[in-house]
């Protein structure tokens, strides 16, 4: 039995779904549900007894701490977290209280339950982390690596950068069995639509304008999220504790570029009816206020250690999401509506 938090979400949705579809133990997935997460990204999985699902939030101690006693998990994936940057820019505490004091009270719960555990070093926590803790990059600069040090720059990543710290805290204090991955901008099935590349199909689709940050410059690694799923697994099984690991795609694109080649797929996939192309529909729009320039991902590490490499480049993981997109519309208009649609309404009012 393994435990995952935020399962209803982006990455831990695909993660659960991909550990079922590869393996037969049983995953509890503790999600609060808020704006970001979706039983109905769990659909495929409803009556499938292997996945017990708790609405909850793990900063619940008690919620947690039961939890641990009666599934009595053999690792922790902590995927829950407040996770898109604009939004921690509007409104920064929600990620204090889920990234910081969430993961805080989580991880107060696991060395409880760990403390008394028969085989404490079989024991692990896998906390997911994100490349934008060590801030931003120069053009020429090297990519960033295990070894680089903290510098966040948004209320989101200075958030995620605390709960990394109480991870590290964690091993070299109580000894808790602690793995973190830092990873680079993932993308695919499942991406709530405010994220740029869901986003930008989402408007193209709707004939909305694409809205480009700044000079669309900014550029990004990209990591297609079951890539992203298997890296986890492979850490879990094989990284060492007290570790870090870089997870990246090997795919530096500027935001710009992704926008164009997205276009492109669209024109190719989904031609607009009035002949025109997608790429019309760009809007460049004011810069994010302290937003970074450039993050690059080495993970040489995660390669050379554990044997783990992306299997998509970026063309061929584009294609299957613009393709994933087109197929489960349903799905987008079901998560894009409510107060969602009510936010994407305003900005483009
Ligand atoms: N998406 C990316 O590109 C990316 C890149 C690097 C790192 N990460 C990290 O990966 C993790 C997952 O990201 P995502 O994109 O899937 O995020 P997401 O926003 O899509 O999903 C987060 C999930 O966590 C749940 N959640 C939020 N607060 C909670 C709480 N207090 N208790 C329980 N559940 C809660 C939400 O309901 C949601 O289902 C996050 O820690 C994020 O920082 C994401």
């Amino acid at each position: 039995m393994i435990l995952v938090t935020g399962g209803a979400g982006f990455i831990g949705s695909n993660f659960v779904l991909e550990w079922l579809a590869q393996s037969d133990e049983p995953v509890v997935n503790l999600d609060a549900l808020t704006y970001a997460g979706n039983l109905d990204n769990l659909r495929s999985i409803a009556d499938d007894r292997r996945h017990i699902f708790v609405h909850g939030n793990i900063g619940d101690a008690t919620l947690v701490a039961d939890l641990l006693s009666r599934h009595k998990p053999r690792a922790i994936i902590n995927l829950a977290a407040e996770s898109h940057v604009d939004r921690s820019i509007h409104g920064p505490e929600d990620f204090i209280q889920t990234n910081i004091l969430g993961s805080f009270r989580l991880l107060e719960a696991v060395r409880a339950y760990w403390s008394g555990l028969p085989d404490k070093s079989d024991f692990r926590f896998l906390h997911v982390s994100t490349d934008e803790v060590f801030g931003t990059l120069g053009p020429d600069d090297p990519a960033f690596s295990e070894d680089t040090s903290y510098q966040p720059n948004s209320p989101y990543s200075a958030s995620k950068a605390a709960s990394d710290h109480l991870v590290r805290a964690y091993f070299h204090t109580y000894g808790l069995p602690v793995l973190t991955t830092n990873c680079s901008n993932n993308y695919g099935p499942l991406h709530f639509p405010e994220k740029l590349i869901p986003l930008v199909i989402h408007n193209a689709l709707n004939g909305r304008p694409l809205p480009i940050y700044g000079d669309g410059q900014q550029i990004r690694d990209w990591l297609y999220v079951k890539d992203h799923c298997s890296a986890i697994r492979r850490v879990l099984q094989a990284g060492k504790p007290g570790e870090t690991y870089n997870i990246g795609g090997w795919n530096e694109r500027a935001n710009l570029d992704v926008v164009n080649m997205l276009c492109s797929v669209l024109d190719e996939l989904q031609p607009r009816v009035d002949g025109k192309r997608y790429s019309d529909q760009i809007a460049f729009v004011t810069d994010r206020p302290g937003h970074d320039r450039r993050y690059a991902i080495d993970a040489r590490k995660i390669e050379a250690e554990l044997g783990w490499r992306p299997a998509e480049t970026f063309e061929s993981g584009i294609r299957k999401t613009v393709r994933w997109y087109l197929d489960n519309a349903d799905w987008v208009e079901n998560v894009a509506s409510g107060s969602y649609r009510d936010w994407i309404e305003k900005q483009y009012a």
